[in-house]
């Protein structure tokens, strides 16, 4: 079975094809960084637009890179949500016509549910059950994951996503969009024993997160040096250490909670060298097993779109949709079915 994958809920516009025999036979992803650039962030009505113009090149770009032609495709799988609205559409609206044109299912994914499947796309992959922490711009969760559809949230932000404090921050430190990878950069440079930041919500029982907190207290540090470019390396430096030493405690937290030993860090944040190093460290002492997807893989694209529309289809295999999106979409609402 071949599918065909569809991600334009924010700003890239990605499209995979996976086989069910030999797996993901390619994918292509355009990024519009440099269009919002200017802007500091996604501007909404420009980052649909733009997925009108490339959905069209990239599909006959991964037919051609996967030596496939459109009769092959057997299904199509389409982020519905939870995204931006018109973004949204166009993925939906590409992937329906699509399927009616070559009288073939379309099916409605959760971005969420296929970033967390992400890791499964690896050589070594986790296997059912397992703890998810899924960090992305605009989620941060603990999810006890028992099969596909099968979502317990056992914990997660009650502000902002880590992502969005990692832009908000740089924003701050006057860094580009995104933000998240430029302050990880500075971060490498930055001296980690000059500040110390809170580690937010740990003293506290339970698994959920709290990172504005990080944000104002970067902001008053910077405020309170002379903003040189060292400043900013060694405040992206602490604010990076008490970001991914924050997600660690909770995520310990969790699998001792739940007994699990295999634990999935998925998302754009699951991209962060310091985050898969420390966790990496960890899983080589422990009884844990540790599961990343590969870096191309953590921030948006449209493989792990194409694996969760396989993984749906094989649960259920008469599944479609029509044009179906939803901005907001909790992840615990899904099913089985
Ligand atoms: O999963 P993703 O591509 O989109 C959403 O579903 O939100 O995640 C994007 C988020 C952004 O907030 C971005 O700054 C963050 O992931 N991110 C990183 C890194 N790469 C991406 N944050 C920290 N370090 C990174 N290397
Ligand atoms: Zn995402």
């Amino acid at each position: 079975m071949l599918v065909l994958g569809i991600e334009t809920s924010c700003d890239e516009t990605g499209l995979a094809l996976y086989d069910s025999d030999r797996g993901l036979l390619a994918h292509c992803l355009h990024s519009q960084i440099a269009l919002h650039q200017e802007y500091g962030g996604v501007v909404p009505e420009l980052a649909s637009r733009d997925h009108v113009r490339r959905i069209t090149p990239l599909f006959e770009e991964v037919l051609a890179a996967a030596a496939c032609e459109r009769k092959d495709i057997d299904a199509i799988a389409y982020t519905a949500g939870p995204g931006l609205i018109g973004a949204l559409l166009v993925g939906a609206s590409f992937a329906r016509a699509l399927a009616f044109a070559l009288d073939i299912p379309a099916l409605a994914i959760h971005h969420m549910e296929a970033h967390l499947l992400a890791p499964m796309l690896e050589a070594e992959s986790p296997t059912f059950p397992f703890v998810a922490l899924l960090v992305s711009g605009g989620h941060t969760q603990l999810v006890r994951v028992g099969g596909i559809g099968d979502y317990e949230i056992i914990g997660e932000s009650v502000d902002d996503a880590a992502g969005e404090a990692f832009d908000k921050t740089a924003k701050m430190l006057g860094l580009d969009y995104p933000g998240g990878p430029a302050l990880a950069k500075l971060a490498v440079d930055g001296d980690p024993q000059r500040y110390r930041f809170p580690r937010p919500m740990t003293a506290k029982p339970g698994c959920n997160f709290s990172f504005s907190g990080l944000k104002t207290h970067a902001l008053t540090t910077f405020r309170s040096t002379d903003g040189s470019e060292q400043d900013k390396c060694d405040i992206s430096r602490a604010f990076e250490d008490a970001v991914v030493d924050t997600l660690f405690i909770k995520c310990r937290r969790a699998l001792e909670a739940t007994g699990l030993t295999q634990l999935v860090v998925a998302g754009g944040v699951s991209a962060n060298q310091s985050l898969r190093k420390r966790f990496g460290e960890y899983a080589a002492q422990s009884a844990v097993q540790v599961y990343f997807p590969r870096n191309e893989f953590c921030t948006d694209n449209g493989a792990m779109i194409a694996y969760a529309g396989y993984r749906r289809l094989q649960l259920n295999p008469s599944s479609d949709s029509g044009i179906d999106v939803r901005p907001r979409w909790p992840l615990s609402e899904l099913g089985a079915a």
